[in-house]
């Protein structure tokens, strides 16, 4: 399944749970919030948490390849626009900033080693729509990477299964391959930020997966770190 089909039979699920990240999310939405000014480019969605203040300041377009993940925006008066993160519609040197929040994991093509060529591409047009001196936001949760080879291994039967519960396949990338693609990709003074809520235990309860509901693990089990990556373009 599309992850626009499998978001739009799921958007409202979605948009009813924080699937037990609310604090994590809130500290990224505040970092990306003190960092992005001007014309700004939101893709796969808004960044969770986002405060209406701050983003009332931004001359913002959300983009995403969802009809139904675009709606609450849409109806909360921001500018929309369905478009795919690979291939963008704007014109070069449009934005000021270009925020990827929670998207990359889920642009896959069904397979692990699409997926980083995958990531490539993004970046590609991510580089091409900011101007000069523009910034791209990464909020992502990465793995390590023992896990991220073993995800590798896996993935062909992590796509089955998730494929008979009509879940497309998601891939958790390193912070070092995300950290190697935007230098590929020509972005440089790339800054990382790990979201650490103070009050967050090891035993909180996640939901790691949209589409089953009532899975649920303990935090310190599910072995992700949420990172906000940002990177300038070079040229
Ligand atoms: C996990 S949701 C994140 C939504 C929102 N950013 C948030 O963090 O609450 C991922 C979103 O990425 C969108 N998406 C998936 N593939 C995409 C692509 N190739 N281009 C643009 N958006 C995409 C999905 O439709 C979905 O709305």
């Amino acid at each position: 399944m599309e992850p626009s089909q499998f978001f739009n039979s799921n958007a409202g699920e979605y948009y009813g749970t924080d699937a037990g990240m609310g604090t994590v999310n809130e500290l990224a939405a505040r970092h990306i919030e003190k960092g992005v000014s001007g014309r700004v480019l939101s893709i796969g969605g808004l960044w969770p948490q986002h405060s209406p203040d701050a983003i009332a300041k931004l001359d913002l377009v959300v983009a995403d390849v969802s009809e139904e993940m675009l709606r609450p925006h849409r109806e909360a008066g921001i500018s929309t626009v369905l478009d795919d993160a690979r291939a963008l519609s704007f014109e070069d040197e449009s934005f000021d900033h270009v925020v990827l929040p929670l998207v990359l994991h889920h642009i896959t093509e069904q397979s692990w080693r699409a997926a980083r060529r995958e990531v490539h591409e993004v970046l590609a047009e991510v580089g091409r729509v900011l101007k000069r001196g523009g910034r791209v936001w990464i909020s992502e949760f990465a793995v390590r990477r023992p896990v991220y080879w073993a995800e590798a291994l896996a993935a062909p039967a992590t796509k089955l299964i998730l494929g008979l519960a009509g879940i497309p396949l998601v891939v958790m990338h390193s912070s070092e391959f995300y950290y190697s693609a935007l230098l590929r990709e020509e972005f440089g003074e790339v800054e990382s930020y790990y979201p650490n809520p103070a009050d967050a235990s090891w035993r909180d309860p996640i939901r790691p997966i949209i589409g089953l509901p009532w899975l649920k693990v303990p935090r310190g089990l599910y072995p992700v770190r949420p990172v906000v990556l940002s990177a300038k373009v070079a040229w």
